[in-house]
């Protein structure tokens, strides 16, 4: 397993991070576990403010919530001088319960509601990235209901294909999210936001995909805008203020994958765009970003126990853990791999191959196929790696498995961020089959 920011095996080859051993999480806050390096993601942060500032371009970074969306890491984002990207109005209202200024927050979605938008009107967020042709109008509907404006991005699908799994794969032209570059929708939206000079268009927006490892896909997604932008300008007379290009770096879950280093990605979207636009001719807009998964996946470590154990003579191993897909859905959706160790012993050398399984009643319920581990015994502590991205914030309660807790953890102090659901908070919403009834008014 890649151990990553303040995570060591000490001298007993027990796993320690952020200065806690995972034995004494285990016994204080119990397990399945989510465990963040604090420092690690504030210093992921830095690491691309420290890229952006090095290419000298005015720019702007937003965290992108959906990765991992909780009161204290939105918190955490604003103190490290990053806007929040939120997606539904429950990421909005995290965001609002963290105390964070609502003029650094950015909504985005394909479909937000009504209710969304209106809410997201009166909280005063700083900016919105409209999707599609009925968005417009009811944005700007209700904004006339309101008495308010807002600043917006247009969101454009620039038809790049990145190679990442399909489902994540977000900016090629047979996509559900933005208006088509190629078929003219970008033109017909400006000229339907004519009627609604209560949105204020500051710029576009482009999102190409997830899990990205290098910069050839934004290079192009640069390309496409930046001659847009220069047709804009000519037919409309619009010189924008803002591009943002979307989020999507990659991580290295496994010692398979080989991202490129955020220095150099940034480097090579910056000139990228910089080149692009000189070629036009026109003046480069405030780049903006929205790294997700890049900043949290790496600094979270998710904690279980180990359970039972099925051997098949000649075929494979399972070893159970208290946790699975209801914590970490993504091997069951996207085959995800990761890493993990015994992380209480991490260097034993008695070996084994087996299949980590989860708990839940469903054969899919399955966190790694195939791992070598020292033989896993009841009461072991089975740590997986790079767990910080869309784990947490896909967790379910399949089979009304309660959700773990989350902690943070800097320098030997651990600070409980989401306290572990109970099998009450999971029944909490339930109502008895005995209750009253509402008479139908038809
Ligand atoms: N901006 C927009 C508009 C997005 O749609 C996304 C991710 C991001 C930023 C952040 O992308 P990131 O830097 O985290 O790759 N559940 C999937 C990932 C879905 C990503 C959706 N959009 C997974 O577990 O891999």
């Amino acid at each position: 397993m890649i151990l990553y920011g303040n995570s060591v095996l000490n001298a007993n080859g027990e796993l320690c991070i952020g200065g806690w051993r995972v034995s004494d999480l285990k016994r204080e806050f119990g397990t399945p576990l989510y465990v963040y390096d604090e420092d690690y993601i504030r210093a992921s942060i830095q690491s691309y403010h420290s890229a952006f500032a090095g290419t000298g371009v005015d720019y702007a970074l937003s965290y992108a919530c959906k990765a991992f969306c909780t009161v204290a890491m939105c918190q955490l984002a604003r103190e490290e001088n990053v806007w929040l990207d939120v997606v539904s109005g429950g990421e909005l209202y995290t965001a609002l319960q963290a105390g964070v200024d609502p003029a650094f927050v950015c909504m985005h979605g394909n479909n937000k509601s009504p209710e969304e938008l209106l809410f997201a009107i009166r909280a005063g967020i700083g900016m919105i990235v409209i999707d599609n042709f009925y968005e417009i109008e009811l944005l700007g509907d209700l904004l006339e209901q309101e008495n308010a404006t807002i600043d917006a991005l247009l969101r454009v699908s620039p038809g790049v294909d990145v190679h990442t799994h399909e489902y994540i794969a977000t900016g090629r032209q047979d996509s559900k999210f933005g208006f088509d570059l190629y078929s003219g929708q970008v033109d017909q939206a400006i000229d339907r936001l004519a009627a609604y000079p209560r949105i204020q268009l500051l710029g576009l927006h482009s999102h190409i995909g997830s899990q990205i490892f290098d910069a050839d896909g934004f290079r192009v997604a640069a390309s496409r805008l930046a001659s847009l932008c220069a047709h804009l300008g000519r037919r409309y007379g619009i010189w924008f203020r803002v591009l943002n290009l979307g989020g999507g770096m990659g991580i290295r879950y496994t010692s398979d994958d080989s991202p490129i280093p955020v220095e150099r990605l940034v480097e090579g979207i910056v000139q990228a765009a910089v080149a692009s636009f000189r070629e036009y001719g026109i003046p480069l807009p405030r780049l903006m970003m929205e790294p997700g998964r890049s900043i949290v996946a790496q600094a979270g470590t998710t904690i279980y126990t180990v359970g039972s154990r099925k051997e098949i003579q000649g075929v494979r191993t399972y070893v159970a853990v208290d946790g699975g897909m209801t914590d970490n859905p993504r091997l069951a959706l996207y085959g995800a791999k990761y890493e993990a160790c015994i992380a209480n012993r991490a260097n034993d050398p008695d070996m084994e191959t087996v299949s980590i399984a989860g708990k839940c009643c469903e054969s899919g319920d399955m966190l790694i196929w195939d791992v070598a581990l020292p033989k896993p015994t009841p009461g072991d502590i089975l740590a997986v790696s790079c767990t910080g991205a869309y784990n947490y914030s896909m967790a379910s309660n399949y089979n009304r498995v309660a959700r773990p807790a989350v902690v943070f953890v800097r320098d030997g102090q651990a600070r409980l961020v989401v306290e572990r659901e109970t099998a009450a908070d999971v029944c909490r919403l339930d109502r008895s089959l005995r209750g009253p009834t509402i008479e139908s008014l038809g």
